[in-house]
């Protein structure tokens, strides 16, 4: 019998999230898929979390149910232009976070997720080390002016975070007379951002809902994707949970590749009959793509278990 383990990000809809065994933010989903005891990966993401699953479970088979699920801060960044940008930084430590591709990855010193970024790149400047940051502009522009660092970013976005705009929030604002809070994720622009009342990842922001105590007839914005709103609202069905606005007709705000994990692409892979195998990755590609992964996850354990 083949043993499938199916893992789901909180971007996918109710219905993925129901037929996964593990729902959860980049990090936990990294971790799980590292220890899971499985023959079958079906991973209900995009494509640089399944890469990361094989490179850190490379006996599994791991499956991506639909090949389109991309992510615009791969497909904004170019290796041949990062490996030079990586060379003309040479004396300096290159995070990157894990929204990348595995070639990106093997460039990297330390690899982060928005989850342990803060900790990583101060315990780095604490060492007295200098750091570059890529791909995401927005949240290494976040991390420059909350802490007063200098590192140079490279120049991609998240296309569904970078849409949040402050204009539009502030209409959102007006329209509420009791209190409101923003929360947002750190892949917001800077304007966005500097309006929040807490940031995070996906999971910290569900854990801000879920202990949220202060007054129940208040407004919380949720500047990231739609799909988490299902969480949230599950969590605290008694509080007025609203995704931030944006400007589009419906002012509504869902990642493109995260909405392919369709039921039928699922099951699909889960029978396996369907979706595509990460299995183009050599080996050479993910030794050296483990390794700032392995330095991330080593940190974490260790950090957030003092
Ligand atoms: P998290 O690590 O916070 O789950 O974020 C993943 C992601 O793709 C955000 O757009
Ligand atoms: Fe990538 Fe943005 Fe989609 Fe997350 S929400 S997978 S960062 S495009």
């Amino acid at each position: 019998m083949t043993k499938v383990v199916t893992l789901a990000h909180y971007y996918t809809t109710p219905e993925i999230q129901e037929m996964a065994d593990k729902v959860g933010d980049s990090l936990e989903l990294s971790l799980f898929a590292r220890d899971a005891e499985a023959d079958l990966i079906v991973f209900a993401g995009v494509r640089f979390m399944a890469e990361t699953a094989k490179i850190l479970n490379p006996q599994a088979k791991v499956v991506l149910p639909d090949m389109g699920s991309t992510c615009s801060l791969v497909t904004m960044t170019d290796i041949s232009r990062l490996k030079k940008w990586r060379e003309e930084h040479s004396d300096y430590v290159h995070v990157a976070y894990i929204n990348s591709s595995a070639e990106h990855k093997a460039l990297a010193d330390w690899i982060v997720t928005s989850r342990n970024v803060d900790d990583i790149i101060a315990h780095l400047y604490e060492q007295g080390k200098k750091v570059i940051y890529s791909p995401d502009r927005n949240m290494g522009a976040f991390l420059n002016f909350q802490y007063g660092y200098d590192m140079p970013l490279w120049d991609a976005v998240c296309e569904v975070h970078d849409k949040f705009n402050k204009v539009a929030l502030d209409e959102a604002f007006s329209l509420v007379s009791g209190d409101k809070y923003l929360i947002a994720h750190p892949e917001s622009p800077l304007p966005v951002l500097h309006e929040s009342d807490y940031i995070g990842s996906t999971s910290q922001m569900l854990n801000w809902v879920r202990d949220y105590n202060g007054n129940s007839s208040a407004v919380i914005f949720v500047a990231t994707e739609d799909g988490i709103l299902y969480n949230m609202k599950k969590a605290r069905p008694d509080l007025d949970i609203r995704q931030a606005p944006i400007y589009t007709g419906c002012k509504c705000n869902s990642c493109p590749y995260m909405k392919l994990n369709t039921i039928e692409a699922v099951k699909a892979a889960q029978e396996g009959r369907g979706g595509t195998e990460i299995d183009y990755l050599s080996e050479e590609l993910m030794k050296e793509a483990k390794k700032p992964i392995d330095r991330m996850l080593e940190f974490s354990e260790r950090y957030y278990r003092k």
